[in-house]
């Protein structure tokens, strides 16, 4: 059950990091810019070399590891994290390169304030892998999902999706690159949207309160 969202006057976001952490960045650049009324309080990763807590500590944000082989089970692992994104309850816990599966007591505590951003137009190719898939099945469109996470992996209410044109010429690096490129736009503008109030959860789909809406997008354009 995901609640809907309601206006967060300045939200508390918590980030969620297993590796680099480039979408972390993107939403720090993003919080700099003003571009929502929100502010990354707190990264946690399950790595301890993770790539995105450098850029919190350059950042001066407090972050906290919780090594997931430390743990006997999953949902001691789900505990623990949980553990440390308390006492200071976010907002909203952000999933930006997150590797491991969480549990339903984890997800169901942070039910409707909970979001992933996933390297695929889901709900085609949930899972590893993505960008290789595509190509392989000839996508002719690829892309990233920003999504509420319930129990079930990579199949949560999608908030935003931003598409591509998959090239002849791509190969599985140069697609992976341009579609980061985009979930760099795609997050902080999801994030945007859950601060400002504007997500309303039906019948497990998300409606963006006040948008245009998408129009149409063909691979490749029509007009050449
Ligand atoms: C991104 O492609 C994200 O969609 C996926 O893992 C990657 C993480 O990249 N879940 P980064 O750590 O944000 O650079």
């Amino acid at each position: 059950m995901i609640p809907d969202t309601g206006r967060v006057s300045l939200a508390r976001i918590a980030v969620l990091v297993s590796g680099r952490g480039s979408n972390l960045g993107a939403l720090l650049a993003a919080e700099r810019a003003g571009a929502f009324p929100g502010s990354v309080t707190q990264v946690v990763s399950n790595r301890p070399g993770a790539g995105g807590l450098a850029i919190a500590d350059d950042h001066g944000i407090a972050t906290a590891v919780v090594d997931h082989r430390s743990y006997p089970d999953r949902e001691r692992f789900d505990d623990a994290l949980a553990a440390a994104i308390g006492p200071g309850e976010p907002d909203l816990v952000v999933l930006a390169g997150f590797m491991r599966v969480l549990g339903r007591r984890f997800v169901d505590r942070y039910a409707g304030r909970l979001v992933n951003i996933h390297p695929s137009l889901l709900p085609s190719y949930p899972g590893l892998h993505t960008h290789r898939r595509a190509l392989a099945d000839g996508a002719k469109l690829h892309g990233c999902t920003v999504h509420f996470v319930t129990a079930d992996v990579d199949v949560g209410p999608i908030i935003g999706q931003a598409a591509l044109g998959v090239r002849d010429d791509d190969d599985e690096d140069s697609l992976a690159a341009r579609v980061l490129a985009l979930e760099h736009r795609l997050l902080p503008a999801c994030v945007r949207w859950f601060c400002e109030g504007r997500l309303v959860v039906e019948n497990g789909r998300v409606r963006v309160l006040d948008t245009a809406g998408p129009g149409e997008i063909y691979s490749p354009p029509l007009d050449r």
